[in-house]
């Protein structure tokens, strides 16, 4: 399966996704990393790893307009499925409704707590015991969608936004690429395949 993944600026997850996909039996393959940030770091390190990449500032754009081109950009990957990682733009109902089922997305916190920003500041403040991060399918609503996978982070004493935020990153970095390979394989399993022509059929 082909996954074009959407980053804005380090993408450290994108570069967890990548070298994952390196190993023989993953079930996936990067066929494009895109940004609405020319100036991403992650696309340096995407060109350097020989992954097609992608960029188109959305500045001056309308929501709508934006999303479109870089929809078509994906299509022209021929991606199968799109990873959002630390893409930092809202996207129309439009776009998440041509991509329903097969985009993910990565949020540093256990959904449902903690959507939008500043996540690891909000779990500090409200005395958790532990912070972590979500893998889950994107709807038209922020941060919301069936969830695919969860990684809970244990919160030490003397823990910092920055402190707590390094250790969930860990914890992304192998959700997500171990999620994101059992949706591919299960949804490209013969099962799977067999049950979804049934349903059709129904
Ligand atoms: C991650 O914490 C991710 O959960 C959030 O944005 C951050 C992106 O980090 N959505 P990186 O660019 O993958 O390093």
């Amino acid at each position: 399966a082909r996954v074009a993944v959407l980053i804005s600026g380090t993408g450290t997850n994108m570069a967890a996704l990548l070298y994952a996909a390196k190993a023989e039996d993953c079930p996936y393959e990067i066929a494009l990393v895109a940004s609405n940030n020319p100036d991403a770091a992650g696309l340096k390190l995407a060109e350097a790893e020989g992954i097609a990449t992608f960029a188109h500032p959305h500045k001056g754009l309308s929501r709508e307009a934006h999303d479109d081109i870089m929809h078509d950009a994906l299509v022209a990957a021929k991606a199968d499925y799109v990873a959002l990682a630390g893409y930092m733009r809202i996207l129309s109902p439009e776009f998440v409704g041509k991509w329903e089922g097969r985009m993910l997305n990565i949020h540093p916190s256990l959904l449902p707590k903690y959507k939008g920003l500043h996540t690891h500041e909000r779990a500090l403040e409200a005395g958790d015991s532990h912070g972590g991060c979500s893998v889950h399918l994107v709807t038209a609503e922020l941060d919301d969608g069936p969830i695919l996978g969860q990684t809970p982070v244990a919160i030490l004493p003397g823990d910092t936004p920055e402190s707590l935020g390094q250790r969930v990153l860990i914890a992304e970095h192998q959700l997500y690429s171990r999620t994101l390979a059992a949706f591919v394989a299960r949804e490209s399993s013969p099962d799977y395949l067999i049950a979804q022509i049934r349903e059709r059929a129904l």
